[in-house]
């Protein structure tokens, strides 16, 4: 069996856990070498003993370690742009992690520079779309057993340590992270773009800081039993101290609308501080209605016209990091794409098209108004056709 050679920039907890979890599905790799200031990534590749490699200063010279089988990126969101710009021009296959890149112009010109020839493969990390119970949820909206699909109403609720987290962490600077839900429901955007198989006509959100502000007098800090709350790990590259104390300017939870140009309406609500916690996406067609629930990995279906019990698929396997076995099932993905056997599931452009749905929502908050998207989707053809590349590029970098 092939040994993958991997170079990686920006070796955090999630480079790390998908090596580990690459190695665990029995990828043979070989981490040859890295760029990371600081890897917060190294106590998760010791506790699964892959070694780390040798550490280089640069991108640059991170390639004189190669050649490499494949480039893993995984630094924060800001730095996603110029790192695939890099690797692009390296040749080899590319994992980048999610949201593709942060802004709509380092979109554009990322669409821009796809459309030149000679761009080597990228698999974006979209993990979500490996999972068994997301897989089936789309293959029946694609088989009609919901007939047309009309409307979604979704949610994604975290529980108070990973939003405690997340406001200490760089993903509570926009300038890091993009925004909470380009960070963290770029996934589920992602996957109502396909479900729903338009794009965003209107978008519409509010949304703000309610929770982990300094305003807010005395919250709570113990749990029942008297220990620490929102310490549930080191805060790594960037971090802050206290998640109510930060200089945090995403939001802490967040209600969008969606209107799809056919017609299909969407609701989403957000919020990252929760004692009940849910991802869940309901989703109503003319035929049938199903309810995926993705924190407990279960699966409900019934057609309208029908009064027995609905269909339940129960996929088992929840994990506590609420991955519930993703990493592995993409790991193996990633693992058929580069062997030829099987296409990744999601492509590049889908992950651009995910990003911008939500860089609207956001901006659709920010301005208080809806957002109409056509223009948007007018610049992001009009890159992917190669027009205008160049003045992009150049205004991104
Ligand atoms: N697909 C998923 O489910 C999923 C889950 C978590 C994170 N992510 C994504 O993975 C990426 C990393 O997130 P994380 O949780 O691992 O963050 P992290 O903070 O654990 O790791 C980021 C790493 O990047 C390093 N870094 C900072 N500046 C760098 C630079 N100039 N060059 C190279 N490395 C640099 C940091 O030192 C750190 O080790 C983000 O884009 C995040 O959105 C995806």
């Amino acid at each position: 069996m092939t040994t993958y050679r991997i170079g990686v920039i920006g070796l955090g907890q999630r480079i790390a856990h998908m090596l580990a979890a690459m190695q665990e599905v029995g990828w043979n790799l070989d981490l040859a070498g890295y760029v990371d200031p600081a890897p917060v990534g190294r106590p998760i590749l010791e506790a699964a003993g892959i070694p780390m490699g040798r550490s280089f200063p640069t991108p640059a010279e991170l390639m004189k370690g190669g050649p490499f089988d494949l480039l893993m990126l995984g630094a924060p969101n800001h730095l996603h742009f110029e790192h695939l710009a890099f690797a692009l021009d390296q040749g080899a296959p590319i994992f980048a992690e999610k949201p593709i890149v942060r802004t709509e112009a380092e979109t554009e010109a990322l669409a821009g520079r796809l459309a030149a020839t000679g761009a080597p493969p990228i698999y974006v990390g979209l993990v979500m779309r490996s999972l068994p119970i997301v897989q089936e949820v789309l293959a029946r909206i694609d088989g009609g057993d919901l007939g047309e699909l009309v409307s979604i109403d979704a949610t994604e609720h975290l529980p108070p340590e990973h939003g405690g987290y997340l406001a200490r962490n760089w993903r509570r600077r926009q300038e890091w992270g993009g925004s909470y839900l380009l960070d963290k429901v770029v996934h589920d955007f992602d996957v109502f773009g396909r479900m729903v198989g338009a794009r965003p006509a209107r978008v519409a959100s509010f949304g703000g800081r309610r929770i982990f502000t300094a305003e807010r007098a005395d919250p709570p800090r113990t749990w029942e039993d008297g220990s620490a709350a929102y310490a549930l790990r080191d805060a790594g590259w960037a971090g802050a101290n206290d998640a109510f104390q930060s200089d945090m300017d995403v939001t802490d939870h967040q209600v969008a609308i969606v209107e799809y140009a056919n017609d299909v309406r969407l609701s989403f609500h957000a919020n990252s501080h929760t004692s009940l916690t849910e991802r869940r996406w309901y989703a109503a067609g003319t035929e049938g209605t199903l309810i995926a629930d993705l924190v407990r990995n279960k699966l409900m279906v019934r057609r309208a016209l029908f009064r027995g019990r609905p269909e339940k698929i129960e996929y088992g396997g929840v994990t506590a990091d609420a991955h519930n076995g993703a990493d592995q099932a993409m790991a193996q993905d990633l693992l058929a794409a580069l062997e030829g056997r099987a296409a990744f599931p999601v492509s590049p452009y889908e992950s651009m098209e995910a990003g911008l749905t939500v860089m609207a929502i956001d901006r659709a908050m920010e301005g208080r108004q809806v957002v109409d998207c056509g223009p948007m989707w007018a610049r992001y053809d009009a890159a992917r056709s190669g027009v205008g590349e160049q003045r992009l590029a150049d205004e991104v970098l």
